[in-house]
């Protein structure tokens, strides 16, 4: 099979078996170490560690703890949705659409929209886009429970699997990106990666976003908060990450997990507070950082937002609205769009 266009050379194709292959950019461009983006973050005045950290082998499992949580209500929530609107999207879909998914760790979520394509196609094509390669991994078990499945992973960043995609075949595509994920772009960030979307969409293709909503600042505090603990271990889990990958010497029990809403920009913050003066070794960034008693290094943004917020953003991006769901308390949004 030789189905690879001219745009996509730069592309390494892995053919695992007749149903599952995957691409990999034959040099990962401009990737920063994670050495250099860390130091880039802490040694400042103002330090942040990026989300995307969070997610190293310990860290997906403990987000994964955090998502069957109770207080943690965005996962079931819109877990339960999807449910209510399989058979609309049923309706909305033909045989002529593959599933395209940005991040591959939603196996549950997959699965429901996986199921709508069963009762339609004949032959169903998932092409998860995500820079880790645990999407490997994942793929072995949805191959296993759907046997007219075939996989085409894309190892890459969001950007460049979108981009993959547009010049790939003519199928007609149908994106999602669920949990809420989109939450940690800052509002800039959010606006530009929304246009990068629709600019790739071509006409039929289908754009399918969850978004948490806002709400009583006590739910939302409490979801990052929650009673176990599990959030706390989380957010500290980065610095445990980095004394094992960095070898660096971060005595966790001298920081404390702060999570706090605010109202004004409609955003959950993270931060990791330093409950003591202190100095800590980042020995292979050959960096010496200094934190004082309660300074906070920035973790993560999740950000919330309003029904008519979610409406003028993808309005902005070029998106037009086919269907927003939501559940009944409108906790959560689910919002299918098509490019204008
Ligand atoms: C995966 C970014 C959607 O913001 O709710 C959960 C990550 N952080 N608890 C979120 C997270 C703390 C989650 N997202």
């Amino acid at each position: 099979m030789n189905d690879v266009l001219h745009h996509n050379l730069n592309y390494k194709k892995y053919v695992i078996d007749p149903r599952l292959q995957y691409f990999k950019p034959h040099s990962i461009k401009i990737v920063k170490s994670f050495s250099d983006e860390i130091c880039h973050g802490i040694n400042r005045d103002s330090k942040y560690i990026l989300p995307k950290f969070f997610y190293d082998k310990k860290g997906s499992n403990l987000f994964e703890q955090i998502c069957a949580l109770h207080e943690y209500y965005p996962t079931r929530i819109e877990i339960s949705i999807l449910k209510k609107i399989q058979h609309e999207l049923h309706s909305l879909l033909d045989d002529s659409y593959r599933l395209v998914e940005l991040g591959s760790g939603s196996s549950v979520k997959t699965r429901l929209i996986l199921d709508v394509f069963e009762s339609i196609c004949d032959k169903i094509e998932y092409f998860p886009i995500d820079i880790s390669e645990i999407l490997t991994e994942s793929s072995e078990f949805l191959l296993n429970d759907y046997r007219y499945l075939s996989i085409t992973g894309i190892i890459d960043t969001y950007e460049g699997g979108l981009e993959f995609i547009k010049h790939y075949d003519d199928r007609k595509n149908l994106i999602i990106f669920l949990g809420s994920s989109f939450g940690n772009f800052s509002p800039s960030e959010g606006a530009k990666f929304l246009k990068k979307i629709s600019s790739t969409m071509k006409k039929g293709d289908l754009f399918l976003i969850g978004l948490d909503l806002v709400k009583p600042k006590h739910i939302l505090e409490n979801a990052y908060n929650d009673s176990q603990g599990v959030t706390a271990k989380f957010n500290l889990n980065v610095l445990s990450r980095i004394n094992d990958e960095l070898d660096a010497d971060f005595d966790l029990t001298n920081f404390q997990h702060y999570a706090i809403y605010n109202e004004k920009d409609h955003r959950i913050e993270m931060y990791l507070k330093s409950l003591v003066n202190q100095s800590v070794i980042i020995a292979k960034s050959n960096i010496l950082v200094n934190l004082s008693k309660n300074e906070l290094i920035h973790t993560e943004y999740s950000h919330k937002y309003k029904i008519t917020q979610i409406e003028n953003l993808l309005d902005v991006a070029g998106f037009k609205i086919k269907k927003m769901w939501t559940d009944d308390d409108k906790f959560f949004s689910l919002t299918l769009a098509a490019k204008k």
